[in-house]
């Protein structure tokens, strides 16, 4: 591209002049590169994808038939705005039914999103200022804390570990730093750990974000895909209302991430500001998608059979990674499962040492063609999601054993 003065007019948030010049390359994309490479290498063999993050599912039909049916209403063509009261209205029943939380007033506590990542965008808008504080959990999904930074606003991680079960030490934080924050950002069931958090847990976080005059965002985008007992939702502990909001999605829970459609939920204030912030950003999502959602969150049996369906893939996986030596245990929801990266591979004689998470994972799709998401953030550390592309249980019984039969005969250390 030829140099032009719009070089120098970028935002120093993005890199100013420097902007499109970095070599660098991240993460997703290094694992997209080395699939292709990968299959370049063996023409025509299945790549076995663990690395996606999205359902390898459709919507239920019944959903699809009501968006059909509400697309054709001429009063749902116009600007949505901040919404009707359909999906507020079937959001506080949901909150109520499925996640504890009953008595959320619809009209003032609960407003719909395009997704719990727009919502992520633009809660910093209502929070942050330059220098201000925000506690985030890594390993983690970054959005707010990307957006906090573009505002001026400064990330203190909280490494999330699996002597602490994957929930972060709030004591750690250093007072100075505590001092300056005004949100922590929390995320269960987590994003990549699969750790899902505890009432006592959340308890504790109402009390820290109290005493701390702390905002505390929720990203629940997993919440109701658990494998055994009842959603935990954030806002069904004692004060959470007082002191948060929680991000709700269709997304994961209804195999819709591409509708765009969830909702924000808890304290009044927060939901204002999060709306009046949203009124200035977009204008709302197609409200022929809202009443399709909300037709979904009247039916949390479709979350709950998807979480079957994960939980039933689960146990086959950590079934494979254990014979193959993986440290690996079913966590208790999303459809993620982390486990410790090895350090070596051994395999007819030859040995191989691995200088990190990122370089087992390069490992796995050009030699075995299984791809992966590694985490380096917090230990080293692969993910493997269950949302493998597979039909029926046959089919999914298929992909276990390929990648079983892929695994034998490696032997891992870590
Ligand atoms: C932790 C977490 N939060 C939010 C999102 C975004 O969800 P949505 O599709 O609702 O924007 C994702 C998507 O991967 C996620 O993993």
């Amino acid at each position: 591209m030829a140099d032009s003065y719009l070089q120098n007019l970028f935002a120093a948030r993005i890199g100013g002049s420097e902007y499109g010049k970095s070599t660098a390359i991240y993460k997703f994309e290094k694992i997209k590169r080395a699939k292709r490479a990968a299959l370049a290498a063996h023409p025509g063999a299945e790549i076995i994808d663990l690395g996606v993050g999205e359902p390898d599912e459709m919507a239920f039909p019944q959903v699809v038939a009501k968006l059909a049916e509400e697309a054709a209403k001429p009063e749902n063509r116009g600007y949505a705005d901040n919404g009707d009261l359909v999906l507020k209205a079937a959001a506080a029943r949901y909150l109520d039914k499925v996640c504890g939380a009953p008595g959320m007033d619809p009209e003032k506590e609960i407003i719909h999103s395009i997704g719990s990542k727009a919502a992520l965008t633009l809660l910093p808008a209502a929070l942050i200022d330059p220098g201000d504080g925000v506690l985030m959990t890594t390993p983690g999904y970054p959005v707010f804390g990307t957006h906090a930074r573009y505002y001026g606003g400064i990330v203190h991680q909280l490494p999330l570990l699996e002597c602490n079960r994957f929930l972060p030490d709030l004591e750690s934080v250093p007072a100075d730093v505590l001092r300056k924050c005004k949100a922590l950002v929390l995320n269960y069931p987590n994003n990549p750990t699969g750790a899902g958090a505890t009432p006592e847990f959340f308890a504790g976080v109402v009390e820290f974000a109290l005493k701390n005059k702390l905002v505390v965002i929720h990203d629940a985008a997993y919440a109701a895909l658990v494998f055994g007992g009842r959603p935990l939702s954030f806002l069904a502990t004692p004060g959470a209302r007082q002191v948060g909001v929680e991000l709700h999605s269709t997304s994961k829970s209804f195999n819709m991430t591409g509708w765009r459609c969830g909702f924000v939920a808890g304290n009044e204030r927060l939901v204002r500001a999060y709306g009046d912030i949203k009124d200035n950003s977009d204008s709302g999502q197609f409200l022929a998608i809202q009443h399709a959602a909300a037709c979904c969150l009247d039916h949390p049996e479709w979350t709950a059979s998807i979480a079957s369906k994960y939980s039933r893939r689960m146990d086959g996986l950590v079934k494979v990674l254990r014979n193959a030596g993986f440290a690996a245990s079913k966590p208790g929801g999303s459809f993620f499962l982390y486990v410790k990266a090895p350090k070596a591979a051994a395999e007819r004689g030859a040995r191989r040492e691995f200088k990190n998470a990122e370089d087992v994972s390069q490992w796995l799709i050009a030699e075995k063609l299984i791809s992966t998401v590694p985490w380096d953030d917090a230990g080293a550390y692969l993910r493997f999601s269950v949302t493998f592309i597979a039909g029926d249980p046959a089919e999914e019984r298929r992909v276990l054993a390929e990648i079983g039969s892929r695994l034998d005969g490696v032997r891992f250390e870590f």
